[in-house]
């Protein structure tokens, strides 16, 4: 997973979630419900794919 604004490319296992992989690698990510509620963690998908489990849909 690659962050644009920090530059850094870190390894993120399946399933993980941005936040939680941001945070592992000390980059800096708004959030605030962390559970898809609030919106404010929402980012730009640039290149490859991406999943949301049914629960957040
Ligand atoms: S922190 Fe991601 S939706 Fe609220």
């Amino acid at each position: 997973m690659t962050f644009a604004k920090s530059g850094k490319t870190v390894i993120a296992r399946r399933g993980e979630g941005v936040i939680r992989v941001a945070e592992a690698n000390g980059i800096a990510k708004d959030y605030t419900c962390r559970n898809g509620e609030c919106g404010s963690c929402r980012c730009k998908l640039l290149s490859g794919e991406v999943g949301m489990p049914d629960s957040l849909l």
